[in-house]
């Protein structure tokens, strides 16, 4: 149908993106020049803003702000508090407010958020909309961190409820990736870590997969400050990218990083803060993997090592919700809607190969849950024999 006297302008525009990740030591010493990269000292007014995870008070608001005495910048630290359930809408305009107060001038003096990936995903946010957008610059200081928001072009706050209803893509300027603040993480951080690299390892790197299964506790012991932690978290750093440098804005919806983000997202905010984001992942790369051993695809010797690396880093194998069939289908009916209409679950061929899966029938799920059960009562080490399928 046309309407008389109505006339469409076509619009195109190409929108270019460069952002670097610098991988660096000793972040806050002076003579590290990294931290003022993108801060244009000849331009007059404004104060730096550094909004930084209040976690971290004790450790680094010292730090932070002797590196810029040191370098003759005034600056405003905003202390925010960390975890899931202060990644909202509050928190973003506490930090649109600090730009507005410390002067933030448009382009020439971003401001650096150092912190866990919520206050990351927070500032991402706030600098996502602040005078339509301006540049932004990140520490991350956990693992997780380091390993999957460091190259993300995603920024976000949970929204009623719903993980990460509210976002944008607005990749960091920069992010500077520095290991040895992992010092003071707690264990369990580091443990959530090894969630998100036990995804890539799964869907790409198989290598990547030995690694963590051969040294996983003693890099968890470590803090990831001993051999192999270097490679393991290059590894995972560019596998992230490699997937994300082709297909940044997400138009493809069918995304190998997906897996073990299916399930796991309404069970995670369901008991939050009871599981972490990593944990609940790697609770689902599990579940997931059973469904694609009862495809007779993933060997029963490969979903055990898989348990058995998760048992061994300290990773949960099981939470009540993942047992939950109407929860399950909920997941899976909320990520039809997230991806347009299709379930494109990523699942498993073997270790380091995915495929995508548009169908999963309530039968299959149920069989899952009895093998995570026994697996999961087991340590990893009771893979029941898969009835006869039909
Ligand atoms: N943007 C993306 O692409 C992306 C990717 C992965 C995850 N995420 C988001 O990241 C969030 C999880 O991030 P997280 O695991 O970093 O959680 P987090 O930010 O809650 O940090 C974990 C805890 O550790 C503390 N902490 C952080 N660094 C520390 C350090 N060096 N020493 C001592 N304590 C420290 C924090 O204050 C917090 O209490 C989720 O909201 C998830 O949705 C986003
Ligand atoms: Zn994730």
């Amino acid at each position: 149908m046309s309407h008389q006297g109505q006339t469409t302008l076509d619009i195109e525009a190409d929108l270019e993106v460069k952002y670097q990740v610098d991988i660096t030591n000793d972040i806050f010493n002076p003579e590290n020049p990294l931290l003022l990269k993108n801060v244009d000292r000849d331009r007059p007014a404004g104060k730096q803003l550094v909004v930084l995870d209040a976690a971290l008070s004790d450790v680094y608001s010292e730090p932070v702000r002797s590196y810029f005495a040191a370098h003759g910048v005034d600056v405003d630290v905003l202390e925010v508090d960390s975890g899931e359930v202060n990644k909202n809408l509050d928190t973003c305009l506490a930090v649109v407010d600090a730009l507005e107060s410390s002067g933030a001038r448009r382009q020439s003096n971003p401001p650096i958020a150092i912190g866990g990936n919520v206050l990351i995903d927070v500032v991402g946010f706030s600098a996502s909309i602040y005078r339509r957008g301006i540049p932004w610059v990140r520490v991350p200081t956990t693992l997780l961190g380091m390993i999957d928001g460091s190259v993300s072009a995603k920024t976000a706050v949970n929204h009623l409820g719903n993980r990460n209803r509210l976002g944008t893509f607005h990749p960091a300027t920069q992010t500077i990736v520095d290991t040895g603040l992992l010092v003071s993480l707690p264990e369990r951080h580091i443990v959530n870590g090894c969630g998100e690299i036990l995804k890539m390892a799964l869907i790409k790197d198989s290598r990547l997969f030995s690694l963590l299964e051969e040294h996983g506790p003693a890099l968890v012991s470590s803090g990831f400050q001993e051999a192999p932690a270097a490679e393991v978290i290059t590894r995972a750093i560019d596998g992230m990218q490699s997937e994300l440098r082709v297909n940044l804005w997400e138009k493809d919806l069918r995304r190998i990083v997906d897996y073990g983000h299916t399930f796991s997202p309404p069970i995670e905010m369901a008991v939050v803060p009871e599981l972490l984001h990593g944990e609940a992942v790697a609770i689902d790369c599990l579940f997931t993997a059973l469904l694609s051993h009862l495809r007779g695809w993933l060997s029963g010797t490969d979903v055990q090592r898989i348990a058995r690396t998760m048992h061994n880093v300290g990773l949960p194998l099981d939470h009540p919700l993942f047992y939950d069939l109407g929860m399950l289908e909920q997941a899976m009916q909320e990520a039809r809607l997230h991806r347009d209409g299709n379930l494109n679950l990523p699942i498993m061929r073997q270790i380091g190969v995915c495929t995508f899966t548009q169908e999963v029938t309530k039968d299959e799920l149920s069989q899952a849950t009895a093998l995570l059960k026994a697996l999961a009562n087991s340590a990893g080490e009771d893979l029941p024999e898969i009835a006869a399928q039909h």
